[in-house]
């Protein structure tokens, strides 16, 4: 039996502002996760395991702690918001009123203008999947729009509520493969 644990990367400052999309710092608190993190791991004691991450910094900070092999994997950046990189959810309200009710619409389908939409995400990730199910113990550390798409194909979720999948900051996602389905398990961390 292997055992996949999934978290986001330590919340950054650009989470702190709500910005969206990005490749920013750790804040205090996202610091203070990547401590929580290497000794939560180092706890579980886990056979010969392997930590991936994307190629942002905040992910791969996220990591810099634990003491496994580490490989950054551009595939798992976050959702590409195109041309509003950067902003704020008020501000896309704001200025871009149409495409922010189109999204509310279809948060799925939605494309970011000159970025991606989850439905894309999805394509872009079919292949990190399938390396998933081959391998052996393993830690993800992703991204928000990433790990709700992980979650989707491990717990079978339909594409209409992946969008609004919960994936909370500083908590690790255990997900055990099973014969059928998978057994899932939220492990909070203070920090
Ligand atoms: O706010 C953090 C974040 O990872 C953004 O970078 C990303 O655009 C967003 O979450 C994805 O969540 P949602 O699709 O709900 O906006």
């Amino acid at each position: 039996q292997r055992t996949i644990y999934l978290t986001r990367h330590g919340e950054s400052e650009m989470n702190v502002q709500q910005r969206i999309g990005g490749d920013s710092p750790l804040s205090p608190a996202g610091i203070t996760y990547t401590e929580a993190l290497a000794q939560y791991i180092a706890n579980e004691n886990i056979k010969d395991l392997i930590v991936w991450t994307s190629a942002r910094q905040q992910a791969i900070c996220t990591a810099a702690k634990i003491n496994a092999p580490t490989e950054p994997l551009k595939a798992l950046n976050g959702i590409n918001p195109g041309m509003f990189e950067g902003l704020t959810y008020r501000e896309v309200a704001e200025r871009y009123p149409e495409e922010f009710a189109a999204r509310d619409r279809s948060k799925y389908y939605y494309r970011y203008p000159g970025g991606e939409s989850y439905h894309d995400l999805v394509a872009r990730l079919e292949p990190v999947i399938m390396e998933l199910e081959r391998a052996e113990n393993l830690l993800v550390i992703c991204h928000q729009a990433v790990a709700r798409c992980i979650l989707a194909y491990f717990l079978d979720k339909d594409p209409e509520h992946l969008p609004y999948i919960k994936v909370p900051l500083h908590t690790v996602i255990k997900l055990t493969p099973m014969a059928y389905g998978c057994m899932m398990e939220s492990i909070p961390l203070s920090v």
